[in-house]
């Protein structure tokens, strides 16, 4: 439905999950988490699903974790972000991301799962864990180092300043930057074209690309979930997420 939070739609071969909360600047909340982990777990044993393109609009792909639901942070609750990402690195088929406007925390760490990633020239990424007083998450850790090397990696890590889609095409974490109007077409014949491909073929170069970091990032994951949900529950983080609602 349009009203859904998460809308999905299989077209030959292309399972695309697009991201509509747009009056949130698609702020992913527990229930859009558990929802997307349903969906990747769906795409990943439905044959005929080669590829999964994941999206927001043209102007907006993903303003991070629901800051609301940190404040509220339970034990259960915040699990239901670490399946995501166990669900995302356990996913067995190339995923395309179509990315613009921002890209924040989460919506600039799902992306190092991706295989390919578009974005508008109008995209905003950031990576502002240390300034809530969290550290990252997603086996962001491994992956961005791997990137865009250790220094660069810490810099967009724990100085966290805002980053356009040149840069992020230079530190390897964007494959192509295009116009707005350009990105959800380009990223959908991207998708159909990797999905017309012999499937066998293109999941097995996908395994085999990935499969040195494998063992490394599933702990990698761990480590950064246990250090994150001991941060997210410390006063001094929980001041920093309620001024976002008070200053306005
Ligand atoms: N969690 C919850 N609500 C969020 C949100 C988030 N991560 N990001 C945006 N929103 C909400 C705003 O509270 C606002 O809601 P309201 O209209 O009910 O007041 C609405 O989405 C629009 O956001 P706004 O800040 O007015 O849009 P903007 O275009 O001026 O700025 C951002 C966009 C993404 C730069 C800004 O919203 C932002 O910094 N968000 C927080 C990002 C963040 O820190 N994420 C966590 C990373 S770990």
């Amino acid at each position: 439905k349009m009203t859904d939070l998460i809308i999905t739609k299989e077209n030959q071969g292309v399972f695309t999950i697009t991201l509509n909360r747009l009056n949130k600047k698609n702020a992913i909340n527990n229930k859009m988490y558990k929802q997307l982990s349903q969906y990747f777990n769906y795409a990943k044993n439905k044959s005929t699903i080669h590829c999964v393109l994941i999206q927001g609009d043209k102007n907006c792909f993903c303003a991070g974790n629901d800051l609301q639901d940190f404040i509220e942070c339970t034990q259960n609750d915040s699990l239901a972000a670490l399946d995501f990402i166990k669900a995302l690195n356990g996913f067995n088929k190339p995923i395309i991301a179509a990315v613009a406007g921002p890209a924040v925390g989460i919506g600039t760490t799902l992306l190092l799962h991706c295989d390919i990633v578009f974005a508008a020239n109008n995209t905003k990424f950031k990576l502002p864990f240390t300034q809530l007083g969290l550290c990252q998450e997603a086996g962001s850790s491994l992956l961005l180092s791997r990137m865009a090397g250790q220094n660069r990696a810490f810099e967009l890590l724990v100085l966290g300043n805002n980053f356009n889609a040149e840069q992020a095409k230079e530190y390897g974490i964007v494959n192509q930057v295009c116009q707005p109007d350009d990105l959800l077409s380009l990223a959908n014949e991207t998708a159909l074209t990797i999905a017309s491909l012999p499937n066998d073929a293109v999941i097995t170069s996908r395994k085999l690309i990935r499969q040195a970091t494998q063992q490394s990032l599933a702990q990698v994951i761990e480590s950064e979930a246990q250090e994150f949900s001991r941060l997210v529950k410390t006063d001094a983080c929980k001041e920093i997420m309620a001024r976002f609602f008070n200053k306005k």
